[in-house]
């Protein structure tokens, strides 16, 4: 008898799990910004995948403003979530957000940022310091000496002190052997391309215009940093990098304003997290290919790898692969 009451306790709890009565099942989804077309995509595809699942996809997004994403996600928690997705805006701050959704037993997925300090369930990213090694590879290899720009980005995003430290590991010697001079190494604030177009500004102004490479960490901040070039008629005259394979950066590429960028595929990314939330949901084993240590865990991880994207492969990376639109990258 006790067997049977345990067996009817099980499939009456999977079935409020899975149905809910009427409503779906329901994942919550946590953006910093929309105003990035990367994190646009992101979006997009997720919500494509979830309707493919029948499953209903929660999206607030934070606008770069932290309080805002927490209160979000407590929102997010007390409707219901069976799993958060959360693309944190402040990568410390966001530790709350964890502890507050684990009290409900919801488990979190820290996606494309990490958060840290916390105990998150599973980080779905890229090789993020891969990313700025092939930026660092790139810059160097072009420009192996001279006097460099070293912008990063946001300081509250663990991403822009990984990237920057994968493109150390290329600049750096080249620093202590006299070979690159560094003539400013700056943070970007929220990733602002106004930021960054400032931060360049006084870099030419400070330095008569000699600068031969600039490392801008993503296309926004690269477009911000090509418009100070261009105010001084040198766009397309200093290497520049970026990373996000933004249509604006395309473009940019094929006109010669920017000299490369870093495709890192949202479609597999955001197809993945829901994918992973799912299986997080049902208690089901998934694969991971490594581990990212938060300060506090090794956080288990799934990262994917980035691709270096210049003129030379520009037509192969992205546009044969579908990611844009050859008219949209071609576009005068
Ligand atoms: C992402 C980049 C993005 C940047 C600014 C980073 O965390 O990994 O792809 O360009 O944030 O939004």
């Amino acid at each position: 008898m006790k067997k049977v009451l345990f067996l009817l306790t099980i499939l009456i709890a999977s079935l409020a799990f899975f149905s809910c009565g009427e409503e779906k099942f329901k994942i919550g989804l946590s953006l910093p910004t929309q105003r990035e077309e990367r994190w646009v995509r992101d979006k997009i595809k997720m919500l494509e995948v979830a309707k493919k699942l029948g499953v209903e996809l929660m999206v607030q997004v934070s606008d770069n403003d932290q309080g805002k994403q927490t209160s979000q996600c407590e929102n997010l928690i007390s409707q219901g979530v069976k799993v958060l997705i959360v693309a944190p805006h402040d990568a410390s701050a966001s530790s709350t957000i964890i502890e507050k959704a684990h009290k409900s037993k919801i488990p979190v997925i820290s996606y494309d940022r990490l958060i840290m300090n916390s105990n998150v369930d599973v980080y779905i990213s890229f090789d993020n310091v891969k990313v700025g090694e092939l930026q660092g590879e790139y810059l160097t290899k072009l420009v192996p000496k001279g006097n460099y720009v070293i912008l990063s980005g946001a300081p509250t995003d663990n991403n822009a002190t990984l990237f920057k430290e994968g493109a150390m590991k290329f600049i750096k010697p080249l620093v202590d052997k006299g070979d690159i001079r560094i003539v400013m190494e700056q943070a970007v604030i929220d990733w602002q391309p106004a930021n960054a177009q400032k931060l360049m500004e006084n870099a030419l102004t400070a330095n008569n215009n000699d600068i031969q490479a600039v490392l801008a960490p993503n296309d926004g901040t690269s477009g911000g940093c090509i418009q100070a070039l261009a105010g001084q008629k040198l766009s397309g005259k200093v290497p520049i990098t970026g990373q996000d394979a933004e249509l604006q950066g395309a473009q940019r590429i094929v006109q010669g304003t920017q000299t490369m960028t870093i495709l890192k595929d949202t479609r597999f990314l955001g197809e993945k997290a829901i994918e992973i939330a799912m299986k997080l949901a049902k208690g089901e084993k998934f694969d991971t290919n490594g581990t990212v240590n938060n300060g506090k865990i090794d956080v288990l991880s799934i990262l994917l790898t980035p691709i270096v994207v210049d003129k030379a492969n520009i037509d192969e990376v992205l546009i044969e692969s579908g990611y844009l639109n050859k008219e949209d990258v071609y576009k005068k």
